[in-house]
């Protein structure tokens, strides 16, 4: 960490003399750190002003995922679902993220039953009565990045997967409870880990989440095999997801040969996420897309 004297301006950017901001929590970062814990550094901890941005593009992530979750219907195909979250996104002044990330050629992730993540959609995959689907939306607004992903059901899905799409929201939601300043993303892991396990799942060990905001995919990497007081201690200001691929049958995943992106579960049974986008505040937490 380098020297900032007590009077300069603070290095988020408030204007405020370093004293009067971020002096106090930075030596708190400085002695933890001594101590052999991972702490996030400066890059990570977005400012208010940063903070206002990501919030804008994330009300565009929002709206398009209620957009999905009002138009998606059996019969349609996933190639459909692209073109809602393309149109919704640009006409909002966005950018889906997605579209050529990395070489991915579409708007959204669209990954139907065993298919854990990362389907590409196609005008040859069409929604079936009894389908869980997840739809992985991310967007870019101004250079500020937000990302979250739902699962739908669709029609008669049967009760074994409509649970399992259940408890991986339940999963969601008690990791999120554990986010708060000076805890550890450990707490989170565990409390993800115990609740699928508990019910028999298995969760997906070596795709996670991350952080988000100034990129799509910033430090730390976020599991969800890990336990309570491991991994990055949560502070104020940073901003990660909480994404878990929970698997009805065995762990293993495999990515498909041919088009390089599709993560499916090895034993074929079926697979769901839901994804939200967390910042870590003053006093707990602050779901910023979901
Ligand atoms: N939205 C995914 C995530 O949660 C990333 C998808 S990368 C893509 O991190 F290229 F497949 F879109
Ligand atoms: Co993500």
């Amino acid at each position: 960490m380098h020297k900032i004297g007590r009077n300069d301006p603070c290095w988020c950017g408030s204007m405020k003399k370093y004293k009067n901001c971020h002096q106090a929590f930075d030596e708190k970062l400085e002695h933890f750190r001594m101590q052999g814990l991972e702490v996030p550094e400066h890059r990570l901890i977005k400012t208010p002003a940063q903070i206002e941005k990501i919030r804008e593009s994330a009300k565009v992530n929002i709206a398009v995922l209620d957009e999905v979750a009002d138009k998606i219907r059996i019969g349609m195909s996933t190639e459909d679902i692209d073109r809602i979250v393309y149109e919704t996104t640009t006409k909002m002044g966005a950018i889906p993220a997605p579209l050529n990330y990395e070489g991915f050629p579409r708007s959204v992730c669209t990954s139907i039953n065993e298919e854990v993540c990362h389907g590409i959609p196609s005008p040859d995959i069409i929604l079936k009565d009894g389908d869980i689907i997840n739809v992985d939306c991310s967007t870019i607004l101004d250079g500020y990045f937000s990302d979250s992903s739902r699962m739908f059901c669709l029609g008669n899905v049967s009760e074994e997967k409509r649970k399992l799409v259940q408890v991986v929201k339940e999963c969601v939601k008690l990791g999120l409870e554990e986010v708060k300043p000076w805890g550890f993303l450990g707490d989170m892991s565990q409390a993800v880990f115990d609740h699928a396990t508990a019910n028999g799942y298995s969760v997906v060990r070596n795709i996670g989440g991350h952080g988000v905001g100034l990129e799509f995919h910033e430090d730390p990497w976020v599991g969800y095999i890990f336990q309570r007081g491991t991994q990055m201690m949560m502070v104020p200001g940073m901003m990660f997801t909480i994404e878990p691929m929970v698997n009805m049958g065995s762990h293993k995943i495999v990515v498909d040969k041919q088009n390089g992106w599709t993560v499916r579960t090895k034993d074929h049974k079926p697979s769901a996420q839901w994804e939200i986008q967390v910042l870590v505040t003053e006093d707990g937490h602050e779901v910023i897309s979901y």
